[in-house]
């Protein structure tokens, strides 16, 4: 009953918005708050960009604002200045969500976009999809549809909330439609795009293969491995965190490791007083959080991963590379069932590592959709959605050679 309400008023939103005038390009917003936004907005904006009938603004949260979070990422995806920029910054989860949604409304009001295109499961993305819902502005959820099953982890709260109230649900994998129709969501919300970080890594491919990080710091592709470590499950607990470090002081005996720390697991590292544990470790080369085009570089020359990371689970599945990941779930089966990727515990790990190298590169597969053209998927949806076929031939015609999708 409550779906078909729902529904009901989501009807109405993308009905007002097919019936705009013919000259109006659709407005729309791209929210983008932390370092794994920057990815899957980039290949977005260079589609949309260039299309005649919309007119793409880019939101930025300032969820992360580090210049090794977030303008390395502008710089290395090849993303414009963000038009609007929150400037809202760290704090608690109520504090973040309840102070993007205050900033971005201002924004909503004096700017109100036509669409807005929410990406991931960061707590930003609940906070916009949130705006505009209740500002009656059509929202598109970009990576819908996943779930870990652990609503211990806020971002499996963000992810159900978010696709409780978009209107449309773009998803990267068929996993995710099945999740979706699960939850009742009808079938006419879901839309199977695929996944857009492989947008970013094929869009990126020749600066990451020119790159020169691996050679820079003296590593010889095939052998080593790399780690990269967030999540509040893993570093928050000095116990947790402690376990962890002494594991990857093992592993870095046997594979040399290159550990890109996050800002959170640094905070962590040096209030456990563990940070100089790593840096006396022979094995262990420690770097600040890597540009992408950087971190890439390395990933490729990988002969395995060390992670919690979610979009890291994804990209080493499309790459072969073997991925471990230091989590009890993941919201992403795909790369394990079809992919590179195995769930372990810290106990397992120096043994998992020593399986993972015996292993052939290449083994998985990349599952159906994950080939580069979801952003041009994306794209179309948008247009069949919102626009009027009117609309898009008088617009296409009155851009006479652009790049027209
Ligand atoms: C956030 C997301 C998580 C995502 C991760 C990607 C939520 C709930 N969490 O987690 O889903 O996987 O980003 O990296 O949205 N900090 C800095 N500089 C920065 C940013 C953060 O020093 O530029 C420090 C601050 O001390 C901050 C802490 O890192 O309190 C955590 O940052 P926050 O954005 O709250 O969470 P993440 O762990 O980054
Ligand atoms: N990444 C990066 N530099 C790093 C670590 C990760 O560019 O030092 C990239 C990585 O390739 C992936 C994205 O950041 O594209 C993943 O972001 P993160 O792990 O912060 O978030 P999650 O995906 O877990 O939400």
């Amino acid at each position: 009953m409550q779906i078909r309400r729902a529904t009901s008023v989501q009807n109405q939103l993308l009905q007002a918005t097919s019936a705009m005038s013919e000259d109006k390009q659709l407005k729309i917003h791209l929210i983008a708050a932390a370092r794994p936004n920057f990815m899957k907005v980039a290949p977005l904006w260079r589609v949309l960009s260039v299309a005649s009938w919309c007119e793409p603004h880019i939101v930025h949260t300032g969820q992360h604002y580090d210049a090794n979070m977030s303008e390395a990422f502008f710089r290395d995806l090849r993303l414009p200045e963000p038009h609007f920029h929150l400037e809202v910054g760290s704090g608690s989860h109520a504090e973040q969500t309840g102070n993007v949604m205050i900033a971005y409304e201002r924004v909503v009001q004096i700017h109100r976009p036509d669409v807005i295109i929410v990406v991931g499961d960061v707590n930003p993305t609940v906070a916009c999809a949130l705006v505009g819902a209740k500002m009656w502005i059509p929202v598109i959820h970009l990576e819908a549809g996943l779930r870990s099953r652990d609503r211990r982890m806020p971002e499996e709260i963000n992810r159900l909330m978010t696709d409780a109230i978009a209107d449309v649900l773009w998803t990267p994998s068929l996993d995710a439609n099945e999740n979706l129709r699960s939850e009742g969501i009808p079938e006419e919300r879901i839309e199977f795009v695929g996944n857009i970080m492989i947008d970013s890594f094929m869009m990126m491919r020749d600066a990451i293969e020119a790159d020169d990080t691996r050679t820079v710091m003296g590593l010889v592709a095939g052998r080593y491995g790399i780690v990269t470590l967030h999540r509040p499950a893993n570093v928050d607990s000095r116990e947790t965190l402690g376990h962890l470090v002494a594991e990857l002081v093992a592993v870095g005996r046997e594979l040399p490791l290159v550990f890109a720390i996050h800002p959170r697991t640094l905070k962590r590292l040096v209030e456990f007083d563990l940070l100089s544990q790593l840096e006396r470790a022979a094995g262990l080369r420690l770097t600040e959080p890597l540009g992408y085009v950087q971190f890439m570089n390395l990933v490729c020359g990988a002969a395995a991963v060390i992670t919690d990371s979610g979009g890291v689970q994804e990209e080493t599945t499309f790459l072969g590379i073997p991925c471990l990941t230091l989590r009890e779930n993941t919201e992403r089966p795909i790369t394990i069932t079809e992919g590179s990727n195995r769930l372990v515990t810290a106990a397992k790990l120096a043994a998992a590592v020593g399986e993972a190298l015996l292993l052939r590169r290449g083994s998985g597969k990349a599952p159906a959709r994950w080939d580069g053209a979801t952003a041009e998927r994306c794209a179309a949806d948008l247009r069949r959605r919102f626009l009027t076929t009117r609309r898009c031939n008088a617009a296409s015609a009155g851009r006479a050679g652009q790049k027209e999708l």
